[in-house]
């Protein structure tokens, strides 16, 4: 089995969430979606934490890659690796999925949710989604679609800060909380939730000078009151 380096506490923390709901064996199948290096499929495969991982990633010359790597580690009957855009996932039906989206920009998070939907019939599928960029993008698409929240947080790397969202795409008639616009995770105590939410602040401030600047004051509206919808309450 190949020795898996420490992921970084982004990765980590994805990690530790995958840990932690796998313990009651919730998934059979995980797709680490976007997986480049492949760095965290290979510790939930090294952590035996399902029965298929299954690597993806739309550019085909890093899955070959992959699959050379691979090969001298694992069983092949432990996991898949899939050369295609994470939105054309045919998943294979009576398994209980787990979508890990890592490393993405929200937009196109939101992008590839949406083209999974289409063709979703009755599948249960969870997500670990952690954008790069645009988390607001994402959970506004969220917010307003059939999804359900299990967990959120703020991670923080190298002076960098991102959000972590543990959702569910609901059946018809499923109730469960609501994904909101800005998340209910944030602590005024954490120094880098605060660090975190300046610059979110500045980045809308600045959107706001330009063109669609009606959608970037209601966006900054949203964010001047995170810390105290908090404290008072769970909800947009
Ligand atoms: C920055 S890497 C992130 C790697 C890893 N998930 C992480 O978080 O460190 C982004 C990867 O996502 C892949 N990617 C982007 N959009 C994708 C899509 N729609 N379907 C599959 N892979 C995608 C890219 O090819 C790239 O390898």
């Amino acid at each position: 089995m190949q020795a898996v380096k420490s992921l970084g506490k982004r990765l980590d923390a994805i990690f530790e969430l995958v840990n932690a709901v796998q313990q009651c064996k919730t998934y059979d199948a995980i797709w680490d979606c976007g997986c480049d290096h492949g760095y965290l499929g290979q510790k939930i495969l090294a952590n035996d934490l399902c029965t298929t991982l299954y690597f993806v990633d739309q550019v085909t010359h890093i899955i070959d890659q992959l699959n050379r790597k691979l090969a001298g580690y694992y069983r092949s009957n432990r996991y898949r690796t899939v050369a295609t855009d994470a939105g054309k996932i045919q998943f294979p039906s009576g398994q209980r999925h787990l979508v890990i989206l890592a490393g993405i920009g929200g937009e196109r998070i939101a992008e590839i949710l949406h083209d999974i939907s289409r063709k979703r019939d009755n599948q249960q599928i969870d997500y670990l989604l952690c954008p790069s960029t645009t988390a607001y993008e994402l959970r506004e698409y969220l917010s307003t679609t059939a999804f359900s929240l299990h967990h959120e947080c703020i991670v923080s790397e190298k002076g960098r800060d991102y959000e972590i969202i543990f959702t569910q795409a609901k059946q018809k008639k499923q109730g469960g909380r609501k994904v909101s616009l800005t998340g209910s995770m944030w602590d005024a105590n954490n120094a880098f939730h605060i660090r975190y939410h300046q610059r979110l602040i500045a980045h809308h401030q600045k959107q706001r000078l330009g063109n669609n600047n009606k959608r970037a004051r209601t966006i900054l509206q949203h964010y001047e009151n995170c810390f105290c919808r908090t404290v008072h309450s769970n909800s947009e």
